[in-house]
């Protein structure tokens, strides 16, 4: 699968879709990341700069941002086709019950990624492990398109469908109580908070009873929180870039509560805090992320 360049110059990305190739480009060449139980310090200037930016998008714009929200991010996949993210090879690593949750080692394992893109987290799955079978879901239908594209995508292996996970009922595409593992990587950012929760629990449905979901997404303080112009704020820790999709930034607490609410138990929740370089400009920039594992009770 292509590859996403990583940005050319980290000072030309303020607020645009670029910060999406920010994301998460954590390899085995990647920086040494620290996990954290606390929230990350600001200096005295981020400060001030979060503080005086109050002003929020119109109601009108954010209610046409929320009715659109499909349709930018199927535009973002036209525009941009497989080429926007890196394949995340990372994911074994991180979480191990990828593997370690099998009560044998020949047990196929059932997963669901639950806003897959174009499938940069599933596809370098289904190629490290033979015994695994992927749900895959998006509500853009240009991405679900491209995962079912992909040589990798086989049928018997895979089922790619297209679903909102605040509207329609996964039960539709996947028995209930039948999933091992769910995985929700810089997905639930992207959802209206109201909404979230409503992702949350058709997620819960089909997860199998003692069966985990692994989350990684944007945390709180993450240098792309901190580099959005004025006029772009929609509600506290939460932003729209210039290409209309929106973005989260978590704290502990609050993804505690949010999972918790929806019936899960919290195993894992820790701040992942790394720096990434931009050598040809000498940038070094904090980067953010919330890492937790939830499961759903026996
Ligand atoms: C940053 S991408 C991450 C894709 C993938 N998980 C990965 O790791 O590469 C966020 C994805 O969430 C999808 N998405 C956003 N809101 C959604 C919703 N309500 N239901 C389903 N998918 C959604 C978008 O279409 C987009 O493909």
């Amino acid at each position: 699968m292509a590859q996403a360049k990583e940005p050319e110059n980290a000072s030309d990305l303020c607020n645009s879709v670029t910060d999406l190739l920010l994301t998460d480009s954590l390899s085995s060449e990647s920086p040494a990341q620290i996990k954290e139980q606390t929230e990350r310090i600001l200096t005295h200037e981020e400060l001030e700069k979060l503080n005086s930016d109050q002003t929020l998008v119109s109601q009108f714009k954010q209610q046409k941002l929320e009715k659109e929200a499909q349709k930018n991010w199927d535009l973002f996949y036209k525009r941009n086709t497989t080429k926007f993210f890196k394949d995340r090879h990372w994911t074994t690593r991180e979480f191990e019950e990828l593997k370690a949750c099998r009560k044998f080692e020949a047990q196929k394992l059932v997963l669901l990624e639950a806003g897959c893109g174009v499938g940069n987290c599933i596809f370098p799955l289904l190629e490290e492990d033979d015994n695994i079978f992927v749900y895959a879901c998006d509500f853009s239908p240009r991405a679900v398109e491209f995962v079912k594209e992909n040589p990798l995508y086989c049928p018997e292996r895979c089922k790619a469908f297209q679903c909102d996970l605040t509207n329609d009922d996964l039960q539709d595409s996947i028995p209930v109580d039948s999933v091992d593992v769910v995985t929700l990587i810089f997905v639930l950012s992207a959802i209206h908070p109201d909404k979230m929760h409503l992702a949350l629990k058709n997620i819960y449905r089909v997860l199998k009873p003692g069966g985990i979901v692994l989350f990684r997404d944007y945390g709180l303080y993450d240098h792309a929180m901190l580099r959005f112009k004025s006029g772009s704020k929609l509600g506290e820790n939460f932003y729209v870039r210039q290409d209309g999709t929106r973005s989260f930034f978590f704290s502990k607490e609050l993804l505690a509560e949010l999972f918790t609410g929806a019936g899960y138990q919290s195993l894992v929740n820790e701040y992942v805090m790394r720096e990434t370089v931009n050598r040809k400009e000498g940038l070094c920039v904090p980067r953010v992320f919330l890492q937790s594992k939830l499961r759903k009770p026996d």
